[in-house]
């Protein structure tokens, strides 16, 4: 079956301190090849999956945060993914796990349905021309997807700083009969740094949304 990505391939220069990250750190980082047992990859902790880190600043500052949750933090764009594992491996995070590649295939092909505590993805790619609609995070199939993934009470949470994807957003996530809204319409800004995509559109007078869901 082919597949509507949710990504653009897309270089980016990688500096050589991530290309050595990559090769040694990796490894040692990377989610476990096969099935995700969400039992045990983290000793017993619940499992969140953090979709598009980007460059991993709130990956890191949530997983030393909160080091009872565990987080498969999944990018497909390679300068992030190599800063990242140098940031677990600086910090001695033992509550993060990379996936470089694609967290869609990854729910779909590796997670048993009620597996995880929480999906995050916080300013996922807009894709604002209508054309491109289809290749949205949080268009209905993903979110069905996302939704069957999460436990009883998991809770789905994204932000986007794109107005028009935001109302998508909610019109797409109030039709899930599998979630909850968790909030009336737009959730409150909760515990959540700031990342580079926020940083941008704050600076561009975009509003920016959270929406969070809970799996019924
Ligand atoms: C607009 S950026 C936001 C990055 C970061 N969350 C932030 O707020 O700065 C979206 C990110 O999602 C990643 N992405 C998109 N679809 C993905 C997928 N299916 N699996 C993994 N990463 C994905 C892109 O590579 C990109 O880094």
């Amino acid at each position: 079956m082919s597949e509507i990505r949710t990504f653009h391939p897309r270089r980016g220069r990688v500096t050589t301190t991530q290309a050595e990250a990559l090769r040694t750190l990796l490894p040692r980082y990377a989610v476990p090849a096969g099935r995700v047992d969400a039992a045990t990859l983290f000793g017993g902790r619940p499992v969140v999956l953090e979709i598009g880190f980007g460059l991993g600043h709130a990956t890191v500052e949530m997983a030393r945060a909160d080091p009872a949750t565990g987080i498969i933090a999944a990018d497909v764009h390679t300068p992030g993914v190599g800063r990242l594992l140098g940031e677990i491996e600086a910090l001695g995070l033992d509550n993060v796990r990379v996936l470089h590649g694609d967290a869609v295939e990854l729910l779909r092909e590796r997670v048993d349905d009620g597996a995880l505590a929480g999906v995050r993805a916080f300013f996922p790619d807009p894709w604002p021309k209508a054309r491109h609609h289809k290749r949205r995070l949080v268009r209905p199939d993903l979110v069905s997807l996302i939704a069957s993934r999460l436990r009883t009470d998991g809770i789905l949470h994204v932000a986007t700083d794109w107005e028009p994807y935001a109302e998508a957003m909610l019109e797409v996530l109030d039709a899930e009969p599998l979630l909850r809204n968790a909030y009336e319409r737009w959730a409150p800004r909760l515990e959540r740094p700031l990342t580079k995509f926020e940083r941008t559109g704050l600076e561009k007078g975009h509003e920016v949304r959270d929406l969070v869901y809970v799996r019924c």
